[in-house]
């Protein structure tokens, strides 16, 4: 085992993400079982006293690959010199509202959370936005963190990608690992567009090999964009389990690399591929190698895609431009 524990800061640690991903890290599902990891929780000050519960519970755990626990309400406290930061904490969505309407409730607390990261995390910290609406809390939390490199903030589609992955594999009846290349593009939200034309299944184009352009636009686009949707509907409260493996998911790949011959889908801050506007944060394929995101080059986009695409990117222009207007900019 290494003796330098990689540091690690979640936010909403006493929520319903919370509860799933905290014991996946602590038990090396990011970065491996030789490597110690440090937990740093942030939560908001009434929910300090479930948060200690739960670290009661990590502690009885006895994983090997946790070597502290630290807690706490002051994100400067403690984002202090984490190389990893997951921000899940945001109130979530009820039944009957976008992902948007949480743009005013949640966006004010991604500003002070990216100042503060800003002034004390690690030189070589990575920031993932769980909490929604995640690509406009993450472009805030971004815009005031001006000393980060912008290609260090990321919020998460994973989860929308792992859903496409899931329904793709019922419909043709083939295990996930068949499928390669899945790609969700745009916003996390019910405008995302989740790609089967450049998806791959056991090596064959996965577009070609559903053979139904009805069933592609009409189930399999709606079902995966409006997953979330349905799960709050049944559920009563929105995905949990999902997310948090999802945002283990997405984290490790961006630690350790995508596998060769396939890519993932993360929403990354822009530089202008596929026509999507430079500084946006959207969903693209990316490779990642040595820590470091590259968006996959050269795609064919025809124009049911290129429509698709520009829809989700719109909404998230007119996120930004909402945002802006909140002040919450840097
Ligand atoms: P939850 O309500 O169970 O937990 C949220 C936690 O965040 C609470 O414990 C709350 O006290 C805490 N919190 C609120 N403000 C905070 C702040 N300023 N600093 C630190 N902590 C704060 O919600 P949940 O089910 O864990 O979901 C969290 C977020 O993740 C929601 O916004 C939800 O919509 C989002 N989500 C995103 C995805 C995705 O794929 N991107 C998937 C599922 C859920
Ligand atoms: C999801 O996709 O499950 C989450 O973003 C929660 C939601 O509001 O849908």
């Amino acid at each position: 085992m290494s003796t330098t524990p990689v540091k690690v800061a979640v936010t909403g640690a006493a929520g319903q993400i919370g509860y799933s991903l905290l014991f996946r890290i602590a038990s090396g599902s990011l970065f491996g079982p030789d490597t110690p990891v440090e937990l740093r929780l942030l939560e908001i000050t009434p929910a300090l006293k479930a948060l200690e519960g739960v670290v009661m519970e990590l502690d009885d755990c006895a994983f090997p690959t946790l070597s502290s626990v630290e807690i706490g309400d002051d994100p400067e406290q403690v984002f202090d010199g984490v190389n990893h930061a997951l921000l899940v904490g945001a109130r979530p969505r009820g039944p009957g509202m976008e992902r948007g309407d949480l743009l005013e409730a949640n966006g004010g607390i991604f500003a002070p959370q990216g100042k503060a990261l800003n002034k004390v995390a690690a030189d070589d910290v990575r920031v993932t936005v769980t909490g929604n609406p995640a690509n406009t809390n993450a472009l805030i939390a971004m815009s005031n963190a001006p000393d980060i490199p912008a290609e260090r903030f990321a919020a998460l589609t994973r989860l929308d990608h792992n859903r496409a992955i899931s329904q793709l594999s019922s419909k043709l009846s083939v295990p996930v690992t068949e499928i390669r290349k899945m790609t969700i593009w745009g916003n996390h939200s019910a405008t995302q567009y989740p790609d089967l034309f450049h998806a791959e299944v056991g090596g064959r184009n996965a577009a070609e090999a559903v053979g139904d352009q009805q069933w592609l636009e009409e189930t399999f686009i709606p079902t995966v964009a409006k997953r979330g949707a349905a799960i709050i509907e049944a559920r009563g409260a929105s995905s949990a389990a999902s997310a948090a493996s999802a945002t283990v998911d997405h984290v490790r790949d961006w630690a350790q690399g995508t596998p060769d011959g396939d890519w993932v889908s993360m929403s990354v801050c822009s530089d202008g591929s596929y026509g999507v506007p430079e500084g946006l944060i959207s969903s693209f394929p990316v490779t990642v190698s040595d820590g470091a995101w590259s968006i996959v080059q050269g795609l064919e986009i025809d124009d049911f895609s290129r429509g698709r695409i520009d829809a989700s990117v719109a909404e998230l222009e007119e996120e930004r431009t909402a945002v802006t207007g909140l002040g919450l900019l840097g």
